[in-house]
């Protein structure tokens, strides 16, 4: 079998924490001892709740961040031996396209940036053309400013820019947790879409596990900076085994039937996503409340 597109072995990165009067009082492990996988072609999809580690993962594939430990590759290159050439080849999308994209360039010069970084010597107006067409955007675009845009087709132009310089691997963070509902779906048949016709690599980010079901092939679930779960798609959310996974997936909206009857039953509260240790204290507040009435 050939190398991984991409190779995360036993990587941990932790911040420190600061109290009210700026002394350090201790750490956070944001990554503690992560290692996954992803084939080439596939895509993988890393879920948990906010603060599990994912962006801090994210932005230490992408060389925004330096981890204390272990190791990334790429294509079975060592990322801290990478050359600049090599940078190209993954590239990232943010989760808020409405930050990410400069308010005073306009869609062609966003798109061009990478183009002239990474030393472009085609075509520029042609490849903006052809790029702004790959993400079903009309080429008159180009003149257009962040401003004039919605935010689905604002997150076209991001990654319309991430594909400009032909990347392998796109990891991709909450791409689509900005948007309306209503338009996430056609935002992820997109980038689906784009990953088969140019045999891209992803890593998609994100705590909507129905997206995540419908589009990743491998999911790795991620609880206080640890991989908890690991396993195909389908496995992992048809026979969750780690009470983690069950507890995401109790707060994920119902798509159907047979998740219906899957759904632990747990009260959502306000409709927001609720903490592990939330849902688990609710969890055990239920089986005592089933097991008293088992009682009568
Ligand atoms: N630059 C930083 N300085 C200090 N702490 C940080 C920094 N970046 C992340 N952290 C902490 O590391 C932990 C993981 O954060 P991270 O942003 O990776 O989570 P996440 O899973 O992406 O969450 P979300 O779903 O909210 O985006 C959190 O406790 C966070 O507060
Ligand atoms: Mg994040």
């Amino acid at each position: 079998m050939s190398e991984p597109m991409l190779e995360i072995r036993k990587l941990r990165k932790s911040f420190p924490v600061h109290n009210a009067f700026g002394r350090r009082t201790g750490e956070v492990r944001a990554v503690d001892d992560v290692s996954f996988a992803v084939e080439k072609g596939a895509v993988y999809g890393l879920a948990g709740e906010s603060g599990s580690g994912k962006s801090t993962i994210a932005r230490m594939i992408m060389g925004l961040e330096t981890p204390d430990s272990g190791e990334i590759l790429i294509n079975g290159e060592s990322l801290s031996s990478r050359s600049r050439g090599h940078r190209r080849s993954v590239q990232m999308v943010f989760q808020n396209p409405g930050s990410s994209l400069n308010p005073r360039r306009t869609v062609g010069q966003s798109v061009t940036v990478p183009l002239v970084a990474h030393g472009y010597s085609g075509n520029r107006r042609q490849r903006i053309s052809e790029l702004l067409d790959m993400v079903q955007l009309p080429v008159n675009f180009a003149e257009r400013y962040p401003h004039e845009l919605s935010g689905g087709q604002k997150q076209r132009v991001a990654i319309a820019r991430a594909l400009a310089v032909e990347p392998k691997l796109l990891v991709l963070d909450e791409p689509t947790s900005a948007l309306d509902v209503s338009v996430q779906g056609r935002v992820i048949d997109l980038l689906a879409d784009l990953g088969t016709r140019m045999d891209l690599t992803y890593l998609f980010i994100s705590h909507d596990l129905s997206l995540m079901r419908n589009f990743a092939d491998t999911v790795g679930v991620l609880y206080r900076g640890q991989i908890v779960e690991t396993g195909t798609s389908s496995a992992v959310f048809e026979h969750p085994s780690h009470d983690y996974t069950r507890l995401l997936l109790a707060s994920v909206p119902v798509i159907s039937k047979e998740e219906e009857a899957m759904r632990p039953k747990i009260p959502l509260i306000d409709g927001e996503i609720p903490t592990a240790e939330k849902l688990l204290a609710l969890r055990q507040a239920d089986q005592t409340a089933s097991h008293e009435r088992g009682k009568d």
